[in-house]
């Protein structure tokens, strides 16, 4: 009985992976199938030190982003409703879609500028595996990638950081690149709901700050 299940949940999940990278193909680079399978890495890294239902965090880790509302006009619930129809065709249970659903609808930075509707173990660590790939060195990349693909300024020192962004506002900024960082990077490290996502931010964080103070100083002649 056991031995079925395991080989039920792995066939669920090896479906759902070749469902999403194809899905993805050609997806801004920010936010493709290498987003999602570092977020899925970090997720089985968190789950190492954390209690919580394995199938639910690795398949919200694989569906997160499937139809991310920025890519979208804006719809938050295209990519809830997406996953939800690929689950239901793969036979999973409504109770587990459901779940997954309400995760991938409020685990955004966005969803939790606004009114946090939905908690529970498994969107924490899914959150602090998503949270984990926007900072650091990745993180870096990914900002600028964006930052690129929307054609922002990388830098303007005239246009100022906005701070405490409500949901509205961080959604229909224009911000250069680096006031991003200021208005959400460097905000992660202290939102990290779990022991070890926390620990891993505290190296990547540190990267982060050195490369704006070296930002700010080429900036400015000064090397
Ligand atoms: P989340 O998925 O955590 O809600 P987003 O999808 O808004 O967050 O952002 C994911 C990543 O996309 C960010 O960490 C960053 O790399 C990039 N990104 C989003 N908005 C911006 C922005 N205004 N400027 C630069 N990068 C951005
Ligand atoms: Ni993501």
């Amino acid at each position: 009985m056991m031995a079925l299940k395991t080989v039920k949940m792995q066939d669920i999940i090896d479906r759902t992976v070749i469902f999403v990278q194809k899905t993805l193909e050609g997806a801004e680079a920010g936010h493709d199938w290498w987003h999602i399978q570092r977020v899925w890495n970090n997720t089985k890294l968190i789950l190492e030190t954390e209690q919580a239902d394995r199938l639910i965090c690795e398949l919200t880790a694989l569906l997160h982003d499937i139809a991310d509302s920025k890519f979208h006009n804006g719809d938050e619930h295209l990519g809830p409703r997406i996953a939800g129809e690929f689950l239901t065709s793969i036979g999973v249970d409504e109770t587990t879609i459901l779940h997954i659903q309400n995760i991938i609808l409020n685990m955004s930075f966005k969803a939790s500028l606004g009114k946090i509707e939905f908690n529970s173990k498994e969107l924490e660590i899914v959150q602090d595996a998503d949270r984990l790939d926007a900072i650091g060195a990745i993180g870096i990349a990914r900002a600028f990638t964006y930052g690129g693909f929307k054609n922002r300024e990388i830098h303007n020192p005239d246009i100022p950081i906005q701070s405490n962004l409500d949901k509205e506002s961080y959604k229909n900024t224009t911000a250069p690149t680096i006031n991003h960082f200021y208005e959400k990077l460097l905000l992660l490290k202290d939102k990290m709901n779990t022991p070890t996502a926390r620990q891993i931010a505290e190296d990547r964080h540190e990267y982060m700050k050195s490369f704006l103070q070296q930002f700010h100083s080429e900036w400015n002649g000064l090397k």
